[in-house]
């Protein structure tokens, strides 16, 4: 069964079950300065599972893009990759435990409608319990009687600790136990496992985690489970990849058909082939495809430096494999390819562009650093201020007969990452659920801002990215010039006449066809759901200032918000302008 067909399998599954589907969000997150990108399903639908009302119901179900960076050195073994899409089904305070087990064990293994995968080589985990919550004996329940209703003997549950068997997204938010389940890629343990057998299975990566039931019921402030959400809610996640990988009977997701393409096009094209680079550079470049692809550029800041630092390690491997000089365009559009049917806006010339001239400024940093090198440069210099690679200078000091020390480098390093985990600690002060007042306020404030920059400057002004923190709100935007002062003065005196007008801020769930037809502002490049949430600002006389599609929360009436101040305007690339502005 190939990978699209998977997808929509899973789909189909729970759309028969009372799910709508609903699409996947940008990999940037929206008003959430909380994280880079989305690492989770559910990262998207925490105002949902905080108890707001979803659109589209109780029962949904998607695909979502996801990026995580933290096990990037790990990238090259069989089952890590820095971007993937997450399969999710969600109950918000609808069906619980008992449903979702049921649903998961039935999609994995029915033949007609699901996976057909072995039941026989299952095994799951629950959690064992602490402080915050009892240990799971219903969910290890559940699967008891599935497995003896399928007749499958042996011992496969396991009761572990919350590192393992608890989800959360940060500090603040909702969390709750899980139950995991693993697939014997082998075929070949086909009995029970103790739970010692089960460990050394699972770190020899025969066995693989291939879905997570989280049941969100509770919630987290500052670190701490402060009680019961409003309603219980289930959280699923599959990551597709490691699920196709079992379908197809690979022990890698790199002989899937998600991979297998790009993998071969760089084993006919490399020099002196070797299969990690050649796993780098797929998933990397995958990586920033989607990245790209959802409006990221390459920068030495944030997002775009995640991005740079991806693109500038596949090129590295790029270089190991002899393949410096052979253009990523062959690689994206095969890339392109494979994805076709779900994501047919990754076939654009631009993306290859992007990723390919970061890439020949790479190989030119590379150049200066070789020559810094020579003159006997620090290392710690030439990895901060070249973007030289340590390991580039190891090799080259042992292939001139030099020695680095490297107990410098790292005592510099530690002190040069405590100082920016420092500067990038206070991202995430917020977390997700930050739905204070400061922060509801400048999410209205931003809207009247498009309005305003729509009025005074030009209606055909497209919001591109926006990010909001306690302190201020900053907005991306298409302008094809930099505004003068009057231009700012003008649109802030915009927005503060409307502030002072007290406008009434109304939500209106409708049809995505009807909210489109009224023209309500839509992200340039985001996927909307079926139904959708629009935020209305009426003046007295029922004149809408500004409408846009939006989950909220929002202030009720705009004379709550204060005077608004706008504090930069600035490029941040080729036709995107960025705001900052506050409340005082
Ligand atoms: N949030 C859980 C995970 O990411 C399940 O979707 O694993």
């Amino acid at each position: 069964m190939q990978s699209d067909e998977i997808r929509s399998r899973f789909l189909k599954f729970f759309e028969k079950r009372g799910h709508k589907i609903i699409p996947s969000a940008s990999l940037v997150p929206e008003n959430d300065p909380s994280v880079l990108f989305n690492t989770a399903g559910m990262q998207p639908l925490v105002p949902y599972l905080m108890g707001q009302k979803h659109p589209m119901g109780t029962r949904l179900v998607n695909a979502q893009k996801c990026v995580r960076t933290q096990d990037i050195d790990e990238v090259g073994d069989n089952t890590h990759d820095t971007f993937f899409e997450m399969l999710g089904n969600w109950s918000l305070g609808d069906y619980f435990k008992e449903d979702a087990i049921k649903w998961s064990y039935e999609f994995l293994t029915s033949k007609e409608e699901g996976l057909g995968l072995d039941p026989t080589r299952l095994y799951v985990t629950a959690f064992e319990g602490n402080e915050d919550a009892p240990r799971d004996e219903e969910a290890a329940m559940i699967w008891k009687k599935i497995f003896e209703d399928n007749n499958i003997s042996g011992e496969r549950i396991y009761f572990r600790p919350a590192s393992k068997n608890w989800w959360e997204v940060g500090e603040n938010g909702p969390c709750g136990p899980d139950t995991e389940m693993f697939y014997d890629l082998t075929g070949k343990l086909n009995k029970g496992l103790t739970l010692e057998e089960y460990i050394e299975a699972d770190d020899k990566q025969e066995l693989v985690e291939i879905w997570n039931d989280v049941f969100m019921q509770f919630e987290k402030k500052s670190g701490k489970v402060v009680g019961q959400l409003p309603s219980q809610n289930v959280d699923t996640g599959s990551g597709l990849e490691r699920v196709v990988m079992a379908v197809q009977g690979k022990n890698n997701i790199f002989d899937t058909d998600l991979f297998k393409p790009v993998m071969d096009l760089i084993k006919s094209e490399a020099k002196n082939y070797n299969e990690r680079s050649a796993r780098i550079i797929a998933d990397h470049i995958r990586t920033s495809i989607f990245m790209v692809c959802d409006g990221v550029s390459p920068t030495n800041t944030g997002r775009g430096y995640i991005l740079r630092r991806v693109i500038r390690r596949a090129v590295m491997q790029m270089k190991n494999i002899g393949l410096e000089n052979y253009s990523v365009d062959a690689l994206v559009t095969v890339f392109s390819g494979i994805y076709a049917s779900s994501y047919p806006e990754l076939k654009t010339s631009q993306i290859a562009e992007v990723i390919e001239e970061e890439k020949e400024k790479f190989l030119l940093t590379l150049e200066h650093g070789l020559k810094e090198f020579e003159k006997g440069t620090d290392p710690f210099v030439l990895f901060t201020t070249y973007g030289f690679p340590i390991e580039l200078t190891l090799e080259l000091a042992k292939e001139n007969g030099k020695t680095i020390d490297m107990e410098d480098f790292h005592k510099k390093m530690d002190e040069h990452q405590k100082l920016s985990q420092t500067a990038s600690a206070g991202m995430f002060k917020g977390g997700l659920a930050n739905h204070n007042d400061k922060t509801i306020r400048l999410h209205t404030a931003h809207h009247l801002l498009l309005a305003g920059l729509q009025a005074i400057v030009n209606p055909d002004i497209k919001q591109r990215g926006s990010n909001i923190t306690e302190e201020r709100l900053r907005m991306d935007f298409l302008c094809d010039h930099k505004l003068t002062d009057e231009e700012k003065q003008k649109v802030e005196a915009w927005v503060n006449d409307k502030i002072e007008s007290e406008l009434n801020v109304v939500r209106k769930e409708m049809p995505l066809v009807d909210a489109e037809k009224l023209g309500a502002q839509m992200e340039f490049g985001a996927k909307y759901p079926e139904v959708v949430s629009v935020y209305f600002i009426e003046s007295a006389n029922r004149q809408t200032i500004s409408k846009e599609f939006c989950g909220g929360p929002h202030v009720g009436n705009t004379r709550e918000l204060g005077h608004f101040k706008i504090q930069k305007e600035e490029a941040v690339a080729a036709g995107i302008r960025r705001i900052k502005a506050i409340l005082e």
